[in-house]
């Protein structure tokens, strides 16, 4: 077997004395779209900051493709071609489109832009507008748009298409299905007929733990319900 391009094994991460993430394992093979889904409070955005860097787990391993992860820092994962989109639609909100991007460039070392317009062209249009002023969805294609700058490995993204219009969801199911061509992608994720279109790998989260591993393919959204 290939090479996982991300292995989670038996993850426990707390805040302080509270416990959220209970031995969790999950993989991600190279070029796959895994979608995890829970409910509110079940670990999800956890687990995703834990891969990121963002918080330092308890114990357990984190590779991709073989390389550690855990003990690194943000920008270091970073730097290794793991990207991280959080939830909250964070732009740096009083610089312009083109100076986000240009934050972006700066952190990977690459200026090639076409790819983030080829995904989305609006972002050529609005590349002068304070990031403050753009809707959801266009802060949402910036975040992603900036996030492929460096050519990751893998994508974590979390909650994405969370308020937006059904046209911009469309939208993005197709960035995503084109971004998986070069990157694995974990996504987070509560819209499931999205889930069920594009997931190859389903992990249903509850209470912390990884509750059911779902095959994609022809998966329905019943499928996924009780772990909702
Ligand atoms: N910064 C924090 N400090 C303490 N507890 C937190 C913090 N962030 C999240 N939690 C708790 O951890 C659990 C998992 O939260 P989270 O990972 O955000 O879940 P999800 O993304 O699945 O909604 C919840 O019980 C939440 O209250
Ligand atoms: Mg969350």
């Amino acid at each position: 077997m290939s090479e996982s391009s991300l292995m989670v094994r038996n993850l426990n991460v707390a805040y302080g004395e509270s416990k959220v993430l209970f031995d969790v394992s999950f993989d991600v093979a190279p070029n796959q779209i895994v979608c995890c889904v829970g409910r509110n409070g079940a670990g999800k955005t956890t687990l995703l900051k834990s891969v990121a860097g963002f918080l330092k787990p308890l114990s357990g391993e984190v590779t991709a493709g073989g390389d550690n992860l855990l003990g690194r820092r943000p920008y270091d994962v970073a730097r290794m071609g793991i990207k991280y989109v959080p939830q909250d639609k964070k732009v740096f909100s009083d610089l312009t489109v083109r100076e986000n991007l240009e934050l972006g460039s700066y952190a990977t070392k690459d200026y090639n832009w076409d790819t983030v317009f080829e995904f989305f062209p609006k972002l050529k249009i609005l590349i002068d507008r304070k990031a403050g002023f753009l809707s959801g969805g266009e802060r949402q294609m910036l975040m992603i748009g900036r996030a492929t700058l460096g050519k990751p490995r893998v994508m974590l993204i979390d909650e994405p298409t969370e308020g937006l219009a059904p046209s911009i969801v469309t939208h993005l199911k197709q960035v995503f299905g084109e971004l998986s061509k070069s990157a694995a992608l974990v996504i987070v994720e509560q819209n499931l007929p999205l889930v069920c279109s594009i997931a190859h790998k389903v992990y249903a989260m509850r209470d912390g733990r990884i509750a059911a591993e779902l095959q994609g393919g022809a998966l329905k959204p019943a499928d996924c319900e009780p772990y909702l």
